[in-house]
């Protein structure tokens, strides 16, 4: 198991992302063809070979992935021991009173006894940070026995809570505020704060709270990093050299969700019936820019890639010719979407490189206010892919 410092993993992230920016950054689904399929030409056919099978393996086992590009590209192979995190141990909890999930859908009700079972009892007040209809807050204040106050901006979700937390007689507390404009000092000093899934600019604002606060004690998983004011992310760590734009933070988000078989082949139509517009549009356009085309409603991969085109052609307005051979266009779409489904997998080696380097850059700042600071993953990915856990005290 890596237990590297913190600050050492970050530096070591935050170079390898840079000097491999060239491999990470292009997107196949915009830029046919990215530099590095030059630079590595092995390595783009035999990305262009997998078949549907291996395709699927890779796409849905990163380790087995980055195994694989290592052996082409070897800087890739320090990837492993710069992005493993330990799990969680079990915490001695009393049994979870099984009422308790009523109303939560099973994959979150996992999710939070996850973390409940990962998480020691701070012993003090607990503040849960944009906790929705504070399920995660309702947890660990019958299990504990600590008061909870629920931050969350949302009027129905904030009734719907507090009417549970009523109905169970609960120490539970519910306010109304956006933690983004409203002063919640108050709520933050002498608690332990937890957040469960805060997206973006949430968790960013409450890795600041923390400081300002003197917060005694935290535990905080994050998600959607791209969420967020600025189109640009502001590292904590101003020493760190990666410029990350949010369209690029996107990728530690990018997941190969693993869908039913009739699901994937509607996946791959849409793909590809908008690289086939795409090239159309390049083609009759006379330029070789990607188009960037809106969301497309899913009634229009109903009738056919050429009416599908029309409408498009007509909402993005690209006059089409009369002559189009529509079979011809149609076979280039779906080279196109076999080709980038493969290319891109070079891209997702780095989706957990670029989530730990974030994470880290959040560590080591709370370390440099005199945090210490842990970091686990406190389930499978299979449970959710935001798994990981920054926990913290004073
Ligand atoms: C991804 S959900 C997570 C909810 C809950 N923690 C959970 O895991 O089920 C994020 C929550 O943050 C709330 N939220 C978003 N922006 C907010 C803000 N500025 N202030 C307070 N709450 C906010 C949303 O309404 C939503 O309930």
């Amino acid at each position: 198991m890596n237990r590297m410092p913190h600050h050492t993993r970050l530096k070591q992230l935050d170079a390898l992302l840079v000097e491999t920016q060239s491999l990470w950054q292009p997107q196949p689904f915009k830029k046919a063809r990215p530099e590095w399929c030059n630079l590595y030409p092995k390595l783009n056919q035999a990305l262009l070979d997998l078949d549907e099978s291996s395709l699927a393996h890779y796409a849905a086992n990163n380790e087995a992935l980055i195994t694989f590009i290592s052996s082409y590209i070897p800087q890739l192979a320090e990837i492993p021991s710069l992005i493993e995190l330990p799990a969680t141990t079990q915490k001695q909890q009393r049994e979870i009173d099984s009422r308790l999930n009523a109303g939560i859908p099973g994959r979150k009700w996992q999710q939070i006894t996850s973390l409940y079972q990962s998480i020691e009892n701070p012993g003090c007040a607990i503040t849960e940070w944009c906790g929705g209809k504070g399920y995660l807050g309702r947890l660990l204040c019958k299990q504990w026995q600590q008061p909870v106050t629920t931050l969350e901006y949302q009027q129905s979700l904030v009734e719907a809570g507090a009417a549970l937390a009523e109905k169970y007689q609960l120490k539970q507390q519910f306010k109304k505020v956006d933690v983004l404009n409203a002063p919640v000092v108050k709520q933050l000093s002498n608690h332990h704060t937890i957040a469960l899934h805060a997206c973006g600019d949430l968790h960013r604002e409450l890795i600041r709270q923390i400081i300002d606060t003197k917060m005694p004690s935290f535990s905080i998983v994050p998600c959607c990093y791209h969420l967020g004011r600025e189109n640009n992310y502001t590292v904590f760590n101003p020493d760190l050299k990666l410029n990350l734009s949010r369209e690029e933070l996107r990728l530690a988000v990018n997941e190969t969700v693993t869908a039913h078989s009739h699901e994937i082949q509607k996946r791959d139509q849409d793909m590809a019936w908008k690289l086939g517009f795409q090239q159309i549009w390049q083609e009759l356009s006379g330029s070789s820019d990607y188009h960037c085309i809106k969301p497309v409603t899913k009634t229009w991969l109903k009738d056919g890639f050429k009416s599908y085109c029309q409408k498009l052609s007509q909402r993005e307005q690209l006059p089409l010719t009369d002559d189009m051979d529509w079979d011809y266009w149609e076979n280039r779409a779906y080279q196109r979407q076999h080709d980038v489904m493969r290319l891109q997998l070079l891209r997702q080696c780095f989706k957990r490189v670029l989530e730990v380097w974030l994470i880290m850059d959040m560590a080591v700042y709370l370390e440099s206010h005199a945090y210490s600071v842990d970091i686990h993953q406190f389930c499978e990915r299979s449970l959710t892919p935001r798994n990981i856990l920054i926990e913290g005290k004073i």
